[in-house]
């Protein structure tokens, strides 16, 4: 992958490389309103940076969408943006994604920077390439898939997010875990959500990312082994799709940390996960993740949500990643309705609610 990631202890100095040759007038920052506020004004203070265009769109994934993008290609062209430019996304994944779309699509190129700002962004969104926005009522229906020139991190940003905003994103390092190796795994298993050691975060950030780098390097357009990043995603999606209408919505890694307990569970019936380690990721996810309450008379309004999500078989089966043991997967697994409910009920007795 022709990515650059790296975690920096001087993210100006090496944000001020990143625009080596360019001058202030051609670098953008792109910013929502609560990285403006928050993450910002230490770089307004820099003689380079005090003087680049900062283009603000709203927060929040309900704003990923075609007019946000416009307004931000709109003030590329009003500010003389050229294919030489630099855009540098400061933010959360949804301002990486549309950032990285508005920079890749605005005169057919230009490059582009991602300075995630949560943990989330750094270990998914941020990496691998892929860009878009939301459309006709579906998510990232509309992108395209190319990376940015560098990720840059500074996990400094990670201390001023809440317990949720960690755990959400910690959620995708479980999901890495699992489908890597037991080394990395059990890493991810020792590390303690209460007290965190946020140096001890950003060892475990690298090499959570080098887990995605490396699926990227090998599929980068998502024609099979990317597939296994979706691991807890179907289930994970429809849990997430389904708090959202109920005006209930849920963080994604949480969603995706409840998903993973129904995937492991048929990872575990339908491949032979071993029953020990399921136990105890299973108890780790429910430790600290609580669970999303839900009945099973909406099982299959679940079911219909992940039909939905394009890995449908055209028979009933739905496609998943899914695990034969830590880091051993098997993408493109075609599983029964039946199946899938037993796993929701899986979910239902692990967490306590049946
Ligand atoms: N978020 C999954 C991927 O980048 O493929």
């Amino acid at each position: 992958m022709n990515q650059k990631v790296y975690i920096t202890q001087n993210l100006i100095e090496d944000l001020r490389k990143e625009c080596d040759g360019r001058s202030a007038n051609s670098v953008f920052f792109l910013v929502d309103e609560n990285t403006r506020k928050l993450c910002l004004p230490k770089f307004m203070e820099d003689d380079f940076f005090g003087n680049v265009t900062v283009i603000e769109i709203k927060a929040n994934d309900d704003h990923k969408t075609l007019e946000s993008l416009a307004s931000v290609w709109t003030s590329l062209q009003k500010n003389g943006a050229t294919r030489k430019s630099l855009m540098i996304n400061l933010g959360g994944g949804m301002v990486t994604d549309l950032g990285g779309f508005a920079a890749s699509t605005f005169k057919r190129g230009m490059e582009y920077v991602n300075v995630p700002t949560t943990l989330l962004g750094a270990v998914d969104a941020a990496v691998g390439g892929k860009t878009g926005i939301n459309f006709g009522g579906l998510k990232n229906e509309i992108g395209v898939i190319n990376s940015s020139k560098s990720v840059v991190i500074n996990a400094d940003f990670f201390r001023t997010l809440d317990a949720v905003n960690l755990r959400s994103g910690y959620a995708e390092m479980i999901k890495h875990g699992l489908i890597s190796n037991k080394e990395i795994w059990k890493h991810i298993l020792s590390f303690d959500l209460e007290n965190i050691d946020y140096n001890r975060l950003s060892e475990l950030l690298l090499e959570s990312i080098s887990v995605k780098e490396k699926v990227v390097e090998i599929d980068p357009t998502e024609k099979g082994l990317r597939k296994v990043l979706n691991f807890g995603h179907t289930v994970g999606h429809a849990f997430e799709s389904h708090a959202m209408e109920t005006g209930k919505p849920v963080l994604h890694g949480y969603a995706v940390a409840w998903g993973m307990i129904s995937e492991l569970y048929l990872s575990y019936k339908l491949l032979g996960f071993p029953k020990e380690t399921l136990s105890t990721a299973v108890r780790m996810i429910k430790e600290n993740y609580g669970a999303l309450p839900i009945k099973c008379d909406i099982y299959d309004h679940l079911y219909d949500l992940m039909t939905h999500d394009k890995k449908n078989e055209g028979d009933g089966r739905i496609l998943f990643s899914l695990l034969k043991n830590i880091g051993e997967i098997e993408i493109n697994v075609a599983v029964s309705k039946k199946d899938i409910l037993d796993s929701l009920d899986f979910y239902r007795e692990t967490v306590g609610l049946a």
